[in-house]
């Protein structure tokens, strides 16, 4: 079934565990993520970046997981993630998107307070959830670049005020992560991740879950982490089971949906295995 990100995540703090937000590209690690959440018995968030948008159509990235979402006996939200364009946002709202993710990220602390208030006003009478980012998180992900830096950690100080002026249902904080491949292990900042946690009830969010060591994500979420954010694994796995099944199909085999099973399979494996570590499985 289809529900918002207010929904989803209204339960991980007293519950203690942490959804998994995984970005698809198309039908097939689509496809696979909502499998791995009705095999878990887990809640799903499905997320599409303004690439993947690109590339696949808003109608069509809505419809897609729509559909899926529909005949799923679990909890799936769908996403738009770290969207910068209010209009491409507005689009995705009166598209059915049950959540969207404003990344004004880049802008300073009352520019980034205006800007998501905006999509906050917008979203509400949509009944769309709204999730936005204070502080940066470092690394680069399709058109997102940042230093991976702690002067752009977010400050504890500003989260209370960030949360209460701007009315949004999940925020993204950065605490050390990156997004796409990690040059080193991650050092997460869990000092301040405690000190956020004291500050706000608002859902946190986790960025750059690609490479984040098992240990780290299960403190995290101990510690009141709600969302976690999945991506580069994924897309890394799409191609290496694309590879895989050239490989090892015969070179008659003409049916395109014999190659793609390789890629459904190996993305629900890489799902399960991250709602196993989030505490999700069995929380639908
Ligand atoms: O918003 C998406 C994520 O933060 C994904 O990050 O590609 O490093 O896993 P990742
Ligand atoms: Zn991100």
């Amino acid at each position: 079934m289809l529900v918002t990100l207010k929904e989803i995540l209204s339960k991980t703090r007293t519950e203690g565990y942490g959804v998994g937000a995984f970005n698809y590209n198309d039908y097939e690690d689509a496809k696979g993520i909502v499998e791995a959440a009705v095999e878990e018995d887990a809640p799903v968030i499905l997320m599409a970046s303004m690439g993947a948008v690109k590339y696949m159509g808003l109608k069509h990235a809505a419809e897609m997981v729509k559909e899926l979402a529909e005949k799923a006996p679990v909890p799936v939200c769908l996403h738009l993630d770290h969207a910068t364009d209010v209009d491409l946002i507005k689009d995705a709202v009166r598209a059915g998107f049950t959540s969207v993710m404003i990344d004004a990220s880049k802008l300073d602390y009352e520019d980034n307070i205006r800007v998501t208030k905006e999509v906050v006003e917008f979203a509400r009478p949509y009944g769309c959830s709204v999730e936005s980012e204070l502080g940066t998180v470092g690394g680069k992900e399709e058109q997102i670049e940042a230093e991976d830096d702690v002067s752009g950690y977010t400050r504890p100080e500003d989260v209370p005020d960030f949360v209460g002026r701007t009315g949004i249902d999940a925020l993204a904080v950065a605490i050390g992560t990156c997004h796409g491949f990690y040059k080193k292990e991650p050092k997460i900042d869990f000092d301040r991740l405690g000190k956020i946690v004291e500050l706000t009830d608002c859902p946190l969010v986790l960025h750059g879950g690609s490479g984040v060591p098992e240990e780290d994500f299960k403190t995290c979420v101990k510690m009141g982490m709600s969302k976690i954010n999945v991506g580069t694994e994924l897309k890394a796995g799409f191609s290496r089971a694309l590879r895989e099944a050239v490989e090892k199909e015969p070179k008659e085999e003409f049916d395109p949906r014999n190659y793609m099973k390789y890629v459904i399979r190996t993305c629900k494996a890489i799902a399960k295995e991250k709602m196993q570590i989030f505490g999700s499985t069995g929380k639908a």
